[in-house]
């Protein structure tokens, strides 16, 4: 049986882009922001370390721009092969989300 959790189709992530997906738990849920460079993807909580809020301007909306995540709120940045905190008011850095891809899906294992 596959157990793994589908976050979203490889091709739904822009190039370069991200996209936010909401995610189901037994606390209420989470948004997850999955990114995309070329053939990998990458995932992080939908949360910045700075003040808590989330990191995108209006729902899936990410500013993003050579490889930098800018945090919405207060312009916090973030690598987004890493999530490491790069500049601003962050002092850690984005909580990551282990994907891998199966079968043209990002799956959380
Ligand atoms: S909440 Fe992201 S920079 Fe302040």
């Amino acid at each position: 049986m596959n157990e793994n959790k589908v976050l979203c189709r490889v091709d739904d992530v822009p190039d370069g882009g991200a996209v936010a997906v909401d995610v189901a738990s037994s606390t209420g849920g989470f948004s997850v922001m999955v990114l995309r460079q070329g053939e990998r993807v990458y995932a992080y909580h939908n949360e910045c370390p700075h003040a808590g809020r989330r990191l995108d301007w209006s729902p899936g909306k990410f500013l993003i721009k050579d490889g930098v995540i800018i945090c919405a709120a207060h312009g916090a940045t973030f690598d987004v092969p890493t999530g490491a905190c790069l500049g601003g008011p962050c002092r850690s850095g984005l909580a990551g989300v282990p994907v891998s891809i199966v079968d043209g899906n990002v799956v959380e294992p």
